[in-house]
């Protein structure tokens, strides 16, 4: 059981959550150069166990975007699996979980640039249940804003300067009263929602956005 004492993965070591801060001159933080991952956790009352889902996909997938922001991490995957569950076994949560790992250019200098810049990853987790709390179904708006096309910033690749993208996209259907957006892409078609994959069933099957 969590005593209250909450830690992150920072700098290579976990750490109370207190000191895993980044600079006002951090890279990432002036430019998003980053990228990160959302993985869930779902805490089993039963077996009193917590399952992370899809923990080591989750890892590739952030060394595979890594890459598209040339970011250099000093962590294998299996590393990073490692650490986050022993973050997890740390925090001790009995209840469903999101983690947040990031992968960020963490040199504290100005230059807009991917390249001759150190890379580092952080990781925290936080007690998270349902993304919608509302039995009866979400309210949904189409958003006035489109999704960023894979030839301007990949949305594909979750980097962290493009999710102005959603956030604009969040906010327009909470303030006209909604509880998520739709957005599509610049020809039309959904692409997804702010933060969140579409799927359309028909006839007992399931259809995705191209
Ligand atoms: C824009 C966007 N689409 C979809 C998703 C769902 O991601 P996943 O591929 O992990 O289900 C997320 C989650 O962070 C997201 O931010």
């Amino acid at each position: 059981m969590s005593l209250g004492n909450r830690y992150a993965f920072f700098k290579g070591e976990i750490v109370p959550i207190e000191e895993a801060k980044v600079s006002i001159m951090t890279s990432a933080f002036n430019y998003g150069t980053g990228v990160f991952e959302g993985i869930r956790a779902f805490w089993n009352p039963d077996e009193e166990e917590l399952y992370v889902f899809r923990l080591q996909e989750h890892f590739e997938r952030l060394v595979r975007n890594s890459r598209i922001l040339l970011l250099d991490l000093p962590y294998t995957v299996d590393q990073l699996c490692q650490v986050t569950l022993e973050l997890l076994r740390r925090e001790g949560f009995r209840t469903d979980v999101y983690i947040r790992p990031i992968a960020y250019k963490s040199s504290e200098v100005l230059g807009v640039r991917l390249h001759k810049l150190q890379s580092d990853c952080a990781i925290f987790a936080v007690p998270f249940g349902k993304y919608i709390e509302r039995p009866d179904g979400a309210r949904v708006m189409v958003s006035s804003w489109r999704r960023l096309e894979d030839n301007a910033i990949p949305p594909r690749g979750k980097i962290i300067g493009a999710y102005v993208n959603s956030a604009l996209a969040k906010t327009e259907a909470a303030l006209h009263g909604f509880d998520e957006a739709i957005v599509l892409r610049q020809d039309g078609h959904v692409a997804e929602a702010s933060t969140e994959n579409l799927f359309l069933v028909r006839g007992g099957e399931l259809i995705t956005p191209r």
